[in-house]
């Protein structure tokens, strides 16, 4: 049997695939029957258990003691890679987390296959970092020995929309130039590639690959601006400070804590509550930072500060019962509702009694303009790269959750007016692609 799988670590979601005895690309069902698994982790403090994917997500959503993250590749090449988690008592270093992750899927992959794992490919975008090559490198080296430790005896890289490429030559029956989107969670990964049957075949396929793209935006970064467009407002995010006289007396103390936070103090002198607190909040990797105890000790105090203090006690309510990421879930559904709805609204009752916002696709469609302007020019960038013209492009293959988005989809599909559009499997195509590649590498 073979013991070589590709892993598709993704920023939102992750698939873990293999090749079967009838030499195609599968992927292993990873929970109740699902080959996709929400890149989730919940350390249940009650119980010392780790969950993973949906369990870690309801476990969270139920209310258990415990820390639940999530966007865990986000951190991959930024500071926060040097942070520490508080996991109970102890003090967890960033690569352990990362370690822990891929060390529990791995081991629910070989439980739901009944055999090993050995030898994986694992996707990576093709910047993990926009413009810096060392904190890109430092990204993949920190992910191989996690998944060294994890337990892998052999670790290579694959660029995603690569793999997806390689899933979807399978179905081609003539040459194409293909230009592969891959617009997933928290990056948006351009490839032109040549591809047909035969050219599968070969080993090297360094020639086939004429340029790869990618940038670092995703559907994480359409979740924060809804969020700080639509949500945050209503916690207090662009609330003004009353005039000085009333806080006379406040300044003096707040002046005690300005070494605490040089964002909160910057703000401070200006008229309006520091806008860090909301953009922690609206990004899935940060929430935990509104935890700690300066933090809340500084809200605490900036409370005080506000004309409208009800929409800081909510932001405070929502910290304190630690519901950061409950609000984030809710945005990110609202988010996927306005895919095929013009209208939803986020619940906010548990905050304060009927509270409730309502969001409209121009919402939507407002608040992620420029990120989905910034995906097109790298797609259009991506093609110049390899020397050609968009009309030398002969089919588009599209993957990734956030090429759900009609405005993502015809951003994209407007520049190929002549061009056949092949929607590819939106969560599995770099999964696929990967096992492809590791039985390339490894078979
Ligand atoms: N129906 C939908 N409408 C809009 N967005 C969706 C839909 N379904 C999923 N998404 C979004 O797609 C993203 C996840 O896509 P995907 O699983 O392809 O990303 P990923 O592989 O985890 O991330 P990456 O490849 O960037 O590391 C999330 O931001 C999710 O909210
Ligand atoms: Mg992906």
């Amino acid at each position: 049997m073979n013991t070589f799988c590709g892993l598709d670590f993704g920023t939102s979601n992750s698939t873990f695939g293999t090749i079967d005895q009838n030499n195609k690309a599968i992927l292993i069902p990873l929970e109740d029957g699902k080959v996709t698994i929400p890149s989730a982790i919940f350390f249940h403090f009650e119980e010392n258990r780790t969950f993973l994917g949906r369990a870690a997500l309801n476990e969270y959503i139920d209310g258990e003691f415990g820390r639940i993250m999530r966007s865990l590749k986000s951190v991959l090449g930024t500071s926060l890679m040097d942070e520490k988690t508080q996991i109970k008592s102890q003090l967890v270093p960033f690569a352990d987390i990362l370690t822990s992750f891929l060390s529990h899927l791995k081991a629910t992959a070989e439980r739901s296959a009944n055999q090993a794992f050995e030898q994986v490919v694992l996707g990576r975008p093709v910047h993990f970092v926009d413009g810096d090559k060392e904190a890109d490198l430092l990204a993949q080296d920190t992910l191989e020995s996690a998944a060294i430790r994890a337990g892998f005896a052999e670790v290579q890289f694959q660029y995603e929309p690569i793999a997806a490429a390689l899933d979807y030559e399978q179905s081609v029956d003539k040459e194409e130039i293909a230009l592969i989107v891959d617009i997933g969670g928290g990056t948006s990964d351009f490839s032109v590639v040549r591809i047909s049957p035969e050219r599968s075949e070969r080993y090297d396929r360094k020639d086939d690959i004429l340029a790869n793209g990618g940038i670092h935006i995703g559907g994480t970064d359409f979740d924060r601006k809804l969020s700080l467009e639509t949500v945050m407002p209503h916690l207090g995010y662009k609330s003004k400070f009353k005039p000085r006289a009333q806080t006379a007396n406040f300044e003096k103390n707040f002046s005690i804590r300005k070494s605490v936070s040089t964002d909160t103090y910057t703000e401070s002198t200006e008229m309006f509550m520091p806008s860090s607190y909301y953009h922690d909040l609206a990004t899935w990797h940060k929430i935990h930072h509104l935890y700690e105890k300066n933090t809340i000790g500084s809200l605490n105090d900036l409370a005080f500060r506000v004309a409208n203090k009800n929409l800081i006690d909510r932001l405070l309510k929502l910290i304190n019962r630690r519901e950061g990421h409950l609000l984030a879930i809710d945005v990110e559904q609202a988010k996927i509702d306005l895919t095929n709805m013009q209208k939803t609204a986020i619940d906010l009752d548990y905050l304060e009694k009927d509270l409730s916002i309502d969001l409209s696709i121009n919402q939507l469609h407002d608040a992620v303009d420029n990120e989905v302007d910034k995906i097109q020019q790298q797609a259009i960038a991506t093609i110049e790269e390899a020397g050609l013209k968009r009309s030398d492009i002969t089919k588009v293959f599209m993957t990734g959750g956030t090429t759900a988005i009609p405005m993502v989809k015809q951003s994209i599909e407007s520049l190929f007016p002549h061009t056949e559009i092949i929607n590819g499997d939106k969560f599995g195509s770099v999964g696929m692609g990967l096992a492809i590649d590791a039985m390339r590498k490894y078979g």
